[in-house]
């Protein structure tokens, strides 16, 4: 056993995982497909340590407690149980952007978590047993795994992890995440998950996601941001719709989340090709091609009410780094 140090970016999905199939292993209603965000990332170190009576969690400079910790405990225990150890864990965890605001931070946490103490555990996982692994702790963490843009899908256990589809090399497709509220969000989307079925438009969706996924994929692989944009607006545009119409309903928009929405409407109607996606919170994904990327950020930038502009490409997979947080 050894002190060990993982690095993982979050995701931005263009087709969404919203509702699950399972909720106790993470298994989907419907596949998803991702890009890794090079520019946000989250580093975490781990190191089993003999005598310590429980696992000890700090993310930036807060100790984790109550449901947070519990949850990151339960992801270690999967960990204990494939090395066959029953030592606790001091973890700390850093994150170069704001949680809790639709920036997805539980995929890099659990994606950085999972390498990092499988190693710090002497356990060497494969891409698909870590991607795996990854998503017990969080769905979408099965999708910080591998570098570039990947495919969540499988319907068991043994068969939903997420695979590259291309490199990160392959498309410098850039995502300009407009943020317009720092607060953390009412609703959870682990909690969000379960409200799903109760929308009357959930199965809807599910049945549009294999078309959307097909263009989505084909749009990627052609680097066709046309193709890509309109499916990824359809689909985040049809998971708000059960998010808004599920009982109770959940409204992660505010006011300049829609005056984004519609400025981006504008510029491609004067010829700038932006397409838009959210997750569950109001700050607003901008996709691109990277020539267009300071065009777009300095358009976002003179919106009122826009407070930053986080300027990504594609990024790499979780991975092993030197030096630790402890
Ligand atoms: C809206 O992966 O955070 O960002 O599996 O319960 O941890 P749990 O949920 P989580 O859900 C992410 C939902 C989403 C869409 C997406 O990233 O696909």
């Amino acid at each position: 056993m050894s002190k060990t140090t993982a690095v993982a970016n979050p995701n931005i999905a263009f087709i969404k995982y919203w509702g699950k199939a399972d909720e106790r292993l993470n298994l989907p209603a419907n596949p998803s497909l991702s890009m890794n965000l090079a520019a946000l990332t989250t580093v975490t170190t781990v190191e089993f340590e003999p005598g310590l009576p429980a696992d000890v969690v700090t993310v930036g400079d807060r100790p984790l407690a109550g449901q947070a910790l519990a949850r990151v405990a339960a992801h270690l225990d999967r960990v204990r149980a494939m090395a066959g150890i029953g030592e606790r864990a001091r973890v700390a965890s850093r994150n170069d952007f704001p949680a809790g605001t639709g920036l997805a931070s539980s995929a890099s946490a659990f994606a950085a978590l999972s390498l990092a103490a499988t190693r710090a555990a002497g356990v060497h996982l494969d891409e698909v047993g870590l991607s795996r692994l990854a998503r017990l702790g969080s769905g979408s963490a099965c999708r910080s795994v591998p570098a570039g843009f990947s495919l969540w899908q499988g319907e068991r256990d043994e068969t939903s992890f997420a695979r590259q589809v291309v490199p990160p090399e392959h498309w410098d497709l850039h995502d300009l995440i407009a943020v317009v509220s720092y607060e953390h969000k009412a609703v959870s989307s682990y909690d969000g998950h379960a409200l799903a079925p109760t929308s009357p438009f959930h199965q809807a969706r599910l049945a549009a996601v294999p078309g959307l996924l097909v263009e989505v994929r084909s749009g990627i692989e052609a680097r066709d941001l046309l193709l890509l944009g309109t499916a990824a607006e359809a689909d985040a545009l049809a998971m708000h719709g059960v998010m808004m119409t599920s009982r109770p309903s959940l409204l992660y928009w505010l006011p300049v989340t829609v005056a984004v929405l519609s400025a981006l409407r504008a510029w491609r109607r004067e010829g700038l090709a932006v397409y838009f996606t959210l997750d569950a919170g109001p700050n607003v994904h901008c996709l691109c091609q990277a020539a267009d990327a300071a065009e777009v950020e300095r358009r976002l930038r003179n919106l009122a009410g826009v407070l930053d502009v986080l300027n990504s490409g594609p990024g790499g997979g979780a991975r092993l780094v030197e030096g630790h947080l402890f």
